[in-house]
């Protein structure tokens, strides 16, 4: 295996070294600066020609890690799905190799986080070198963005795809990219999940926070307290059936998420917004709170678990210990947002507990801003979505911070007075206004190195199905990708926008329903 790597890789570098000995492809002058990449990356170097994609590419990847192969197994379906080719991943054919894109897993020190990538594109291969197999899937999704929608029709006998040729090096500004979806308020499918996982991959996203749990329904099977699901799995926003994952469900989710190199973080939130699981079970319910009864409105803050009870704490103990035995990943959120009729004292008593739990499960607590207010590890991480003097005391603390400010990254804030779907109470989130703001300097006096990344979330109060997700969705999503991706100061609002208006094609082949913001001249093809 080892040697088929070298020679392969010998016969990477050779074929770029003997180009003049193939039939020569005259392709219109290219610039591989001028791609539309989202996240635009670090560095790009167009070098004027073109890799010729066609019948006779092959993929190979390094066989010493499997992950590198599946990943190359990911690229030939993608490119499939695109071009219709049939491009086959590490075949040992004996035929004389044409073209040829290889997948190489590289200790080259260039290659500094673990999500990063180098691309080098030659008339007749493509050279794609990461540490990690989570590199060379997102070093694949730029070369998916690279690939034209049409073949080059002026050689209709032999359609090829023309790829600009070029060096790419590129690697993320954050460790944590995420979006947020709140199957709680309303339930979203497997599939509506799943489609919504792979438009995050294909801009680089690692990370999707699943909100599990709310006042209006429970989400995910629990074995040991099956009332959860059975009595608060069956409401929702607005009165419709709810709905929620098996365990079998939940794996699958996970599985397909961590094959696109994303990261499930499980949330049940606690002590407030518990109102479901206060119902199925009424000792969990709080003395302060409003009695628990199946609620389809979209008030917050009346319900809450009791602080003070021992069996509180050995329920939360299964829960959390089902959910984090399925988890793959390393983080359990466990909410703590808008408990306001919890006692400030049983508040701070509940999130320290519950971290010790969390921590038992081998897991990192993450947590909405409020629960800076209790004494927790510098382990945990805190999420800021309203305030941030409680960052600024987490971090302090030694806490890592998540930026995810309601006025400007919350994905169900409504674009502007028109718009069909969504709230506004933080404000219109036009395509522009979610762009244009700098999650490194958004909290003065936070430093850069205390933040962990940024995280886009979508409540669902006001969407029930997938095409009103992404109606929120898309395209701001995008937009966070690159926030979330690329060098803050290589931002610019005019070139995104061209940018952007450029992934039409991708999202009408995804058949992805995304809002024509007016700030955008989505004409283009
Ligand atoms: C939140 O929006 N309540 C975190």
């Amino acid at each position: 295996m080892i040697y088929r790597s070298i020679l392969l890789f010998v016969a990477v570098i050779c074929m770029a070294a003997c180009q003049t000995e193939k039939k020569e492809i005259n392709f219109p002058k290219t610039d591989l600066a001028k791609a539309p990449l989202i996240p635009k990356p670090i560095k790009t170097i167009p070098t004027g020609s073109a890799f010729g994609l066609d019948a006779s590419t092959a993929i190979y990847t390094s066989t010493t890690n499997p992950e590198f192969e599946k990943v190359g197994k990911l690229l030939s379906e993608n490119i499939k799905t695109k071009t219709g080719l049939d491009v086959a991943v590490n075949a040992s054919t004996g035929e004389k190799l044409e073209r040829l894109i290889y997948i190489n897993q590289s200790d080259s020190i260039d290659l500094e986080s673990p999500e990063s990538y180098q691309l080098y594109i030659k008339k007749d291969s493509i050279l794609l070198n990461a540490k990690t197999a989570a590199g060379a899937f997102r070093g694949v999704q730029t070369l998916r963005q690279l690939i034209p929608e049409k073949s080059n029709d002026t050689l209709t006998d032999h359609p090829l795809w023309p790829i600009p040729s070029g060096k790419i090096m590129d690697a993320p500004k954050f460790g944590y990219r995420g979006s947020m979806l709140d199957v709680a308020r309303h339930f979203f499918t497997v599939e509506e999940v799943k489609k919504y996982i792979d438009a995050l991959a294909y801009y680089k996203f690692n990370t999707l926070h699943l909100h599990l749990s709310d006042d209006q329904g429970w989400r995910i099977e629990i074995k040991s307290w099956p009332k959860l699901t059975e009595v608060g799995g069956v409401s929702e926003v607005g009165g419709g059936e709810g709905g929620f994952y098996t365990q079998e469900q939940y794996k699958d989710l996970l599985a397909y998420a961590a094959e696109r190199h994303i990261t499930i973080v499980p949330e049940i939130d606690m002590p407030g917004h518990t109102n479901a699981a206060s119902l199925s079970y009424p000792f969990l319910h709080y003395a302060g709170a409003e009695t628990p009864r199946v609620r389809t409105d979209m008030k917050v803050g009346y319900s809450s678990f009791d602080a003070k009870k021992d069996t509180v704490y050995s329920f939360l103990d299964d829960v959390i210990g089902e959910i984090a035995a399925m988890t793959p990943g390393p983080y359990f959120h466990i909410g703590g947002d808008e408990s306001h009729v919890t006692k400030k004292d049983d508040y701070i008593l509940f999130v320290e507990k519950v971290e010790k739990i969390v921590q038992k499960h081998n897991k990192r607590m993450i947590g909405w801003d409020e629960i800076a207010q209790a004494d927790i590890a510098p382990s945990s991480v805190v999420q800021l979505w309203n305030n941030a003097e409680n960052a600024l005391n987490a971090a302090e603390n030694g806490s890592k911070i998540i930026i995810s400010p309601a006025k400007k990254a919350y994905l169900d804030m409504k674009y502007d007075s028109i718009s069909e779907y969504g709230l506004h109470w933080a404000g219109y989130i036009p395509v522009d206004v979610g762009y244009k703001w700098n999650p490194e300097t958004y909290a003065d006096g936070l430093a850069k190195e205390n933040i962990l990344g940024i995280e886009a979330p979508l409540w669902s109060e006001t969407i029930s199905n997938g095409t009103e997700l992404e109606y929120l969705a898309f395209p701001r999503i995008i937009g966070y990708a690159e926030l979330g991706w690329s060098p803050s100061e290589h931002l610019n609002w005019d070139d995104y926008k061209e940018r952007l208006a450029a992934q039409v094609p991708y999202l009408k082949a995804m058949q992805i329903n995304y809002y024509p913001s007016k700030l955008v001249d989505w004409k283009k093809e």
